[in-house]
C-alpha cells in the first residue's frame, strides 16, 4: 500500500464508525475539548481577530470543529480541505452559512500565493509519512499565508511523545507505538527547517499569560494522567477510556512536556 493509500483508507473506515461525531479521529474526549479550547483561544487573541478575514482548516476531517468555529465567529469565512474523499462527504453536509469546504493536498496547495490571514491543522500534518512531505506542507502554507499571517498548528512531536514512554518504562509500562499512518516531528529539525518562513510567537508575549489553552505544553498534565498514571493503576486495561478518574485531572493546569500533540503559533515572516 502507498502512504496515501494508507492515509484514505484509515479514514474511510473513520468516517463509516464514527460519522459526523466529534470521536471522528479522536476518541479521547477530553483531547478534542483541550484542542478545541486552545483553537478557540486563539481566535480570541486581539492580534488574530483583527486580521483574520479568510481562514483555511487544512485536514478538517468531518468539519466538526470548523463547524464550531464558524458558528462562533459569524463575519469570518471559513473554508476547510481534506485528503479523504470518505471524511470531506460528511463534512460538505454541515450547513455553515461563512464556510465551504473541497477536496485537496496539503503538499499542493490550490491557493494563490498570500490568499488567507489564518491556517490551523489539528492533528494533519503527522498524516504525511516522509519528512520532504511535511516539509513541502509547511512551505506551501507559508506560500498561502499573507505576510504577518498566523499558522496555528496543533500537531504531534517526538519530543513530548519520547518523555511519555520514559515515564511509562520508568514503572514497568511498555512504549506505546506510534500508530501506523502518523509521523511525529523532530522539534529541532522542525524549528530549522520553519525559521527563514515563520516566527515562532509565545503566546505569553500576546498578553494571554493565563490562558493555559494555548500554551504548547496544553496536553501535558492530561497524557501524564491518562498514558502513566490510569494504566498503571488499572493494570493496563485499554477498554477503560474517559473515565472520571482521568476527568478529575483534566482540571489541573498544564505541568511538563508529556504530550505529543502540542499547540504553537507560528507568524509568516
Ligand atoms: C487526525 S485527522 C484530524 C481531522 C480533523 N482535524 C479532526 O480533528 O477531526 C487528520 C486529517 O488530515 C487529513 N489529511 C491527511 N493527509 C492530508 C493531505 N495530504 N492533505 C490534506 N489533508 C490530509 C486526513 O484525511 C484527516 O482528515
Amino acid at each position: 500500500m502507498s502512504n496515501d493509500e494508507i492515509i484514505q483508507s484509515h479514514y474511510k473506515i473513520q468516517a463509516e464508525k464514527h460519522k459526523d461525531s466529534p470521536t471522528s479521529t479522536m476518541e479521547d474526549v477530553i483531547i478534542r475539548q483541550k484542542e478545541l479550547e486552545s483553537i478557540f483561544s486563539f481566535f480570541s487573541l486581539r492580534e488574530v481577530k483583527v486580521i483574520a478575514n479568510r481562514v483555511l482548516e487544512i485536514g478538517c476531517g468531518n468539519g466538526y470543529t470548523m463547524q464550531q468555529l464558524a458558528e462562533g465567529h459569524p463575519n469570518t469565512r471559513f473554508h476547510g480541505m481534506d485528503f479523504s474523499h470518505d471524511l470531506l462527504a460528511i463534512a460538505s453536509k454541515r450547513e455553515i452559512s461563512n464556510g465551504s469546504f473541497s477536496q485537496g493536498d496539503v503538499r499542493k496547495l490550490e491557493y494563490a500565493d498570500a490568499s488567507f490571514d489564518i491556517v490551523y491543522t489539528e492533528r494533519c500534518l503527522i498524516n504525511l509519512l516522509t519528512w520532504p512531505d511535511q516539509q513541502k506542507a509547511l512551505s506551501e502554507i507559508s506560500r498561502i499565508l499573507k505576510k504577518g499571517g498566523f499558522y496555528f498548528m496543533i500537531e504531534s512531536f517526538t519530543d513530548g511523545f519520547d518523555n511519555l514512554n520514559k515515564a511509562r518504562n520508568e514503572l514497568g509500562l511498555d512504549s506505546i507505538p506510534v500508530a501506523h499512518h502518523n509521523l511525529y516531528f523532530n522539534k529541532e529539525s522542525f524549528k530549522e527547517f520553519i525559521s527563514p518562513l515563520f516566527n515562532i510567537v509565545d503566546p505569553a508575549g500576546l498578553g494571554v499569560v493565563e490562558n493555559t489553552a494555548l500554551q504548547h505544553n496544553f496536553l501535558s498534565s492530561h497524557y501524564f494522567t491518562a498514558r502513566v498514571l490510569h494504566p498503571l493503576l488499572t493494570k493496563g486495561d485499554q477498554n477503560l477510556k474517559n473515565t472520571e478518574f482521568v476527568k478529575f485531572f483534566s482540571f489541573l493546569p498544564p505541568s511538563g512536556n508529556y504530550a505529543p500533540i502540542q499547540a504553537h503559533i507560528l507568524q509568516k515572516k
